[in-house]
């Protein structure tokens, strides 16, 4: 049983993740964080204290990954979301975590009204399909700024300089790789929250799906998202 499909895409900090959650809330979605996943692949990875370029591993680990691993305490930080980076880049992990990202969108849990995932390929390849797209960006500065001050918030010591030079890394590795690189869909409409407070983000984003789904804003913001 499917139902309304929004894919949410972007690079690192540009508020994806803040997004796809309210959407999810004010739409009754299911919601996945998909970075989750390479996340957890590259959690287990450095667990084990197997290298990232070890590609039959990593691949391993992401067919076998379980709904645990996914809340896993320290997915969030810099060093597992560096490694994610790196093991996102081999075809064989991302064809292994496909299929549950699919399955998700096209099977969301009983009673609600479809699904939203967030990532860098989902409008481009894991769900091409989708009626909604969004492609969440920020200059690189705004976003490094917004993750130096999350990791600030959350006890991790660090210098601005370094969260900006390795945000900088990431966002080639992820845009310059060869599977499911990141980029924007012809079809996705493109958020610049650089100079937007999360409100103006969502409230642009409502006004999307109200436009692509042809219902007027007050009809998608009570929620009737059962009429898609
Ligand atoms: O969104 P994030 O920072 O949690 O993602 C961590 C890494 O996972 C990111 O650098 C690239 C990779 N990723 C991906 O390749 N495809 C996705 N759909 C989501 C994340």
């Amino acid at each position: 049983m499917s139902g309304l499909v929004i894919a949410v895409d972007g690079p690192a900090a540009a508020g994806k993740g803040t997004l796809a959650r309210r959407l999810a809330a004010a739409l009754n979605l299911a919601h996945l964080d998909t970075g989750n996943l390479y996340r957890a692949v590259a959690a287990r990875l450095l667990e084990e204290g197997v290298s990232a370029e070890d590609v039959e591993r990593a691949t391993r680990v992401a067919a076998e990954l379980q709904v645990q691993d996914l809340e896993r305490a320290d997915l969030r930080t810099e060093r597992v979301g560096q490694v994610a980076s790196r093991v996102s880049a081999y075809p064989e992990v991302r064809a292994a975590l496909l299929e549950f990202q699919r399955r998700f969108a096209k099977e969301p849990p009983e009673g609600r009204a479809g699904a939203i995932l967030d990532g860098r390929d989902i409008g481009t390849v894991v769900c091409p399909d989708a009626p909604i797209k969004l492609f969440v960006t920020a200059s690189l500065e705004a976003r490094a700024r917004r993750r130096h001050e999350e990791l600030l918030a959350r006890g991790e010591p660090t210098i601005y300089a370094h969260v900006l030079a390795e945000m900088e890394a990431r966002d080639t590795r992820d845009r310059d790789r060869l599977v499911a690189p990141l980029r924007a869909a012809s079809d996705a409409v493109t958020l610049d929250t650089t100079n937007l407070s999360a409100d103006e983000v969502f409230a642009a984003a409502m006004a999307v799906v109200a436009e692509k789904s042809g219902h007027s804003k007050a009809s998608v913001r009570s929620g009737t998202v059962e009429q898609y």
